[in-house]
């Protein structure tokens, strides 16, 4: 559905695959970066990943149940309140229908980070043991949400009674943000893995409003994601070794470029969580409705998707330990997504 988004860059990691692989222990070292207030390493982090592993059995299916008298996103991202010209039942069947189109677009996320981490971890399988059964970890993990987000999503299917188109599909997606440079890439799944954290820890956590189920789902994913933060914090740093300023500028760019391909998607996502919303509360809303409801969808949109990451504190650090002008100019595209 998103046809105007661009492919056929070169996809493949050169500097990675020559440099990598060779790496010694001090250089090894060199890789458990400071930043912000963590230390992070590929052994730790496979640790901790170890430890958290759960089974999509354990979250949804049999008795576990999604409980369409409750709202399923935070008012923080949904901001369903503001349109005051809804009445209380149907400003909760948008929320339901923003957790819907949440479950489509993180599974369609997924499906490029899958690839790129197995690209990466793909030169590499000679190098640091630690490494490469983090980074698999973390790709057997995305491919875990993948399935995790699609069950949810056949469980609202069957729970909610209507349809909710989900931007797409998702290997146009995939390709389109894969053409860019791989730096650009990893900046954009470091923004995606963090908002994740930012998503659960301020919105989600003590929202005791929220269906159970759904909660369940976000801090199952939260719990992985964490150590996906970390290892896409390395992976940043691993692929901007050598580079100069202005190959680090122009990877910011396009990390840009990604965020506005994101953007084009998430105004027809709002489109057709407009017409969900219609089909589903049975309600025509008359022009002056329909010009609020885009309006504040789009932001609320913005904010879940583009602006929670871009001014998350590690977000801005990473982009900071690049060059304080990298940093500088994710703050300066910041606000237009908050
Ligand atoms: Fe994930
Ligand atoms: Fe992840």
């Amino acid at each position: 559905m998103i046809r105007a988004w661009k492919t056929n860059k070169n996809n493949s990691f050169p500097e990675q695959a020559s440099s990598v692989a060779s790496l010694n222990t001090d250089e090894r070292r060199e890789e458990m970066i400071e930043n912000g207030k963590g230390r992070y390493s590929y052994q730790a982090t496979l640790a901790t990943a170890q430890k958290v592993n759960w089974r999509i059995e354990d979250i949804i299916g049999g008795d576990k149940r999604l409980d369409f008298s409750k709202p399923f996103m935070p008012e923080s991202l949904a901001r369903v309140e503001p349109l005051d010209f809804l009445r209380a039942d149907e400003k909760r069947t948008l929320n339901q229908i923003r957790g819907a189109a949440y479950l489509g677009i993180f599974g369609l996320v997924e499906e490029f980070i899958l690839p790129f981490v197995l690209d990466h971890a793909r030169p590499q399988l000679q190098g640091d043991d630690y490494r490469v059964r983090a980074l698999l970890q973390f790709a057997g993990e995305e491919a875990k949400h993948i399935h995790l987000f699609k069950r949810f999503r056949e469980e609202f299917k069957r729970g909610f009674g209507h349809d909710s188109a989900v931007i797409g599909p998702p290997e146009t997606i995939a390709q389109a943000v894969l053409a860019h440079d791989p730096l650009a890439v990893a900046l954009t799944i470091l923004h995606i893995e963090w908002m994740t954290q930012r998503h659960y820890l301020d919105s989600v956590e003590d929202d005791q409003s929220l269906d159970p189920q759904f909660k369940s789902l976000l801090k199952h994913h939260w719990m992985e994601e964490a150590q996906h933060a970390k290892l896409d914090t390395l992976m940043v740093e691993a692929l901007a070794r050598g580079r100069s300023a202005r190959e680090i500028e122009a990877a910011v760019e396009e990390y840009i470029e990604i965020g506005m391909l994101i953007d084009a998607g998430l105004k027809q996502q709002v489109g057709f969580d407009l017409d969900a919303f219609t089909r589903a509360a049975e309600r025509d809303l008359n022009e002056d409705e329909k010009d609020q409801f885009r309006r504040a969808q789009l932001q609320a949109n913005r904010w879940t998707y583009l602006g929670s990451a871009m001014t998350h504190e590690r977000v801005l650090a990473t982009f900071g330990s690049l060059s304080p002008a990298a940093r500088k100019r994710v703050e300066e595209v910041a606000p237009a997504f908050c």
